[in-house]
Formats: C-alpha cells, structure tokens, sequence
C-alpha cells in the first residue's frame, strides 16, 4: 500500500512562538498630551474587534489602561527601517530594569525617530500615523492582566486586551475603486516572523468569500 510522505517532526522548545503576524504601530496618549508609538505584533481581527497582547513595564500598554483609546496603525513592508529604529525603545521614564538589560532606551519622540508624521484622529485623542496605510482608532473594551504578580514588578508579566474598531482609515491606493473593500494587490503589510521582518510574498488567489 502506498503511504504519503510527510515531513518528519522534532520535538522542540522555542523560546518566543511569533509564528508570523503583521507590525502594528500602536499610537496612544502619554499623560502630558503627547504621542507615543508600540511596535507590536501580537494581534488578530475577528468582526469589529481586535485582541492584542503587550507586555508589563511599556508606555503604550501604560497609555491604554488609563486612557481606554488607541489607533492600531499597520505598517507596510517599506517601513521596515523605520519601524526597527523604534524597536529598540520605550516611551516609558525609567525604562524597567529588564528592558534596560535588554537593550532598550527611553525616547520621548517615536514620531521623529521613526520620520514619521501624526495626524489627528476622529474618534480618539492619540493620533494617527500618516505613513500607515490603515489606520484603526479603536477602544478598549476588556483587558486581563496576567500573572497578576510578575505584572506588579519588574519581571514582566503581560496583558491581553479587546479593542472595537471605532473608524477605519485607509489610503486611498489601497481601496478598490467605488467599493468598501481593501485590495490585496496593492496592500502590502510588514510581517514579523520569528523575530524577522518579512512581506507579504506570492499571492496564491482568494477565498469563496471574497467580494472582489
Ligand atoms: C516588530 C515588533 C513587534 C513587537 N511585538 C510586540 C508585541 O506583540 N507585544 C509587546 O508587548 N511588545 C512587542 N514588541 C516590543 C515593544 O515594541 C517594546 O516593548 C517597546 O519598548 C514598547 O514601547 P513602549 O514602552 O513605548 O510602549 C515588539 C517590537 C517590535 C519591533
């Protein structure tokens, strides 16, 4: 009898599990009126919400608990360069512990870092990021800090946190003409894949479900 070939399989501990999702650039509203900029990547969208996971000690996840509101901004795969000059920061003053042995430093303007430009939202008060090409202000909606104790100190610990989408920008080169859609042709997001940035790659055709 004949048998398919598979691949053969290791047992494997990695130590991180990103498994390739899109850079999003989350803007919020520090406490003096500002903006600050979270490059992240753990998030996924089902209907009008998005689930997003950030670590203990950041600015941005500071922002969002106190103030509720945010823009989910997704980078595309030409702002690779801009998007690792951020990396290495945090707008929180002190930077934790931990982060500091990390390698990461306090910067108070991600916008310049980054050349990127702010624009006002509609909905919320942090803006937005003119170079994304979708920009979604959202607000928060449930949030679960977890484990509790390791988020209290300078150990970590993270938060998983439900955003509805208030408003949808797109730019107008992606949107196909005449319709509510977004053109995968012309969208191209930044991936992060296993601590890599990588694009969007071969198109290999669409869902029974897609409109256009
Ligand atoms: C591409 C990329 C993806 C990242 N993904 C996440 C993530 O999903 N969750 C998270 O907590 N931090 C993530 N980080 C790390 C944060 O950007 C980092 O902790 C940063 O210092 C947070 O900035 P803030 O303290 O100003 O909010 C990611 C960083 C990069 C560059």
């Amino acid at each position: 009898m004949e048998t398919k070939q598979t691949p053969d399989t290791l047992s494997i501990r990695p130590p991180i599990l990103y498994f390739g999702t899109p850079v999003v650039l989350i803007t919020t509203r520090n406490e003096d009126g500002t903006a600050n900029i979270t490059p992240m990547s753990s998030a996924w969208a089902l209907a009008d919400r998005v689930v997003i996971g950030l670590t203990g000690g950041g600015q941005g996840l500071a922002n969002l608990l106190r103030e509720g509101e945010c823009v989910l901004n997704l980078a595309s795969e030409s702002m690779h360069k801009a998007v690792e000059r951020l990396a290495p920061t945090s707008g929180s003053n002190p930077v934790p512990t931990w982060k500091c042995k990390a390698g990461y430093r306090h910067e108070a303007d991600k916008f310049s870092l980054g050349g990127l430009h702010a624009r006002p939202s509609l909905k919320v008060a942090a803006p937005r990021i003119a170079e994304c090409p979708l920009q979604l202000e959202a607000r928060m909606t449930h949030h679960v800090l977890r484990p509790l104790e390791a988020w209290r100190d300078d150990a970590g610990g993270f938060a998983i946190i439900e955003l509805e989408v208030l408003h949808v920008h797109a730019h107008a080169d992606i949107v196909v003409p005449g319709t509510q859609h977004i053109d995968p042709v012309h969208y191209a997001p930044l991936f992060y894949l296993f601590r890599h940035y990588v694009g969007r790659g071969t198109a290999f055709g669409k869902t029974f479900k897609a409109q256009v």
